[in-house]
């Protein structure tokens, strides 16, 4: 896969989303950067669509309840550290839980918090381009 994408539609960012879905395999972390509205939660829509561990538009925001798992026996799980204020919240997430067996965990604003495992990871930046253009960068 390519290092690095221009899109142009949030459907792009889901075709990119389900070829790299193609290329992961538990356990893996997959964090994902940028500003708000920049792609992060839709591009973890075509990450979950590609692992067929849900439809599209059954992955959204986990602002709220911080961490969605999707799939059967597939262990997939998505969560937004954004709304996250104390370190105390962080630890009552239950990554650790998450993190005892092998599983794909889709983070957004990981960068918030130090995360304590060493399951390999892939850092993924989201930016705004102008318009409905996102470059995507693998870093
Ligand atoms: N090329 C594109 N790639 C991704 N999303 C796009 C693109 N063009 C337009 N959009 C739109 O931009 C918005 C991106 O929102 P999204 O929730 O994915 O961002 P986010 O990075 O998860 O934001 P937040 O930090 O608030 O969680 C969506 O409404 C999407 O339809
Ligand atoms: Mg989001």
């Amino acid at each position: 896969m390519a290092e690095e994408a221009i899109t142009h539609s949030a459907e792009e960012t889901i075709a990119w989303g389900r070829a790299l879905a193609e290329t992961l395999k538990p356990p893996v972390l997959v964090l994902l950067s940028g500003e708000l509205g920049s792609g992060k939660t839709t591009l973890t829509k075509g990450i979950v669509a590609g692992l067929h561990a849900a439809e599209e538009d059954e992955v959204t925001s986990p602002t709220f309840t911080l961490l969605h798992e999707y799939g059967t026996g597939s262990r997939v799980f998505h969560g937004d550290l954004y709304r996250v204020e104390s370190f105390h919240d962080f630890e009552t997430l239950g990554l650790e839980d998450v993190f005892a067996k092998p599983a794909i965990v889709i983070l957004e604003w990981s960068e918030k918090f130090p995360l304590k495992t060493p399951w390999p990871q892939i850092r993924l930046r989201l930016e705004h381009l102008g318009g409905d253009s996102r470059k995507i960068s693998r870093l």
